[in-house]
C-alpha cells in the first residue's frame, strides 16, 4: 500500500532532520578538532555518519512505499561551541529534539494506520534511548572532569576508540 501524501511530507522532513543532524555532528567535530581532541572529533564523524545512514533508512522507506523524495535545504547547525562540554551538550539537546520528532512520527503513523511503518519507527524509538543514553554519560562525565585536563585527554583516548557500526546503531 502505498504511503499517505501526510506521512510521505513527515518523512520527507524526518530525513531533512537526519541530514541536519548529519551537519551539526560534522560542526562538532571540526570544533573538537581545532581544539586538539581528535578522539571526541573522530566520535563526532561517526555520529555524522550514523545520522546519514538514518537518513537513508526513511529515504528508502519512503521510495520502497511508492513514496516521493523531496530534498529541502539543510540549515545551518548554528551551535555556540566553547567546550567539549558545550559540544556535547548541543548534541544532547539535538538528541532529544529528534526522539520528539520520531515520536510524531509514531503518533501520525498511528492516526494515519499506516502500520507497515512501525517496524521502521520501533527501531529508532530504540535508537534513541541508546543515543541519549550514550551522550547523556558523556556529558555527565565532562561535568565530573572540569577543568582537569588529564582526565579530559583520557576520555578523548576513550571516546576515540569507538568503532563504526553497519546498521546506524
Ligand atoms: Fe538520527
Ligand atoms: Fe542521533
Amino acid at each position: 500500500m502505498p504511503i499517505s501524501k501526510k506521512l510521505e511530507a513527515a518523512f520527507n522532513d524526518q530525513i531533512n532532520l537526519e541530514l541536519a543532524s548529519s551537519y551539526a555532528y560534522l560542526q562538532m567535530a571540526a570544533f573538537l578538532d581545532e581544539e586538539n581532541l581528535p578522539g571526541m572529533s573522530a566520535w563526532m564523524r561517526l555520529q555524522a555518519e550514523e545520522e546519514r545512514v538514518h537518513a537513508m533508512k526513511f529515504f528508502d522507506f519512503v521510495l520502497d512505499r511508492e513514496g516521493h523524495i523531496e530534498l529541502a535545504a539543510i540549515t545551518a547547525p548554528g551551535l555556540s561551541l566553547t567546550t567539549a562540554l558545550s559540544a556535547f551538550e548541543g548534541s544532547l539537546g539535538h538528541e532529544q529534539k529528534v526522539t520528539a520528532a520520531i515520536n510524531n512520527l509514531y503518533a501520525l503513523a498511528t492516526d494515519e494506520r499506516d502500520f507497515a511503518s512501525y517496524p521502521l519507527l520501533n527501531w529508532f524509538v530504540e535508537e534513541q534511548i541508546e543515543e541519549e543514553a550514550n551522550v547523556g554519560l558523556i556529558v555527565e562525565q565532562l561535568k565530573m572532569i572540569g577543568d582537569d585536563r588529564t582526565a579530559l585527554l583520557m576520555l578523548d583516548r576513550e571516546l576515540g576508540a569507538r568503532q563504526p557500526s553497519a546498521e546506524g546503531e
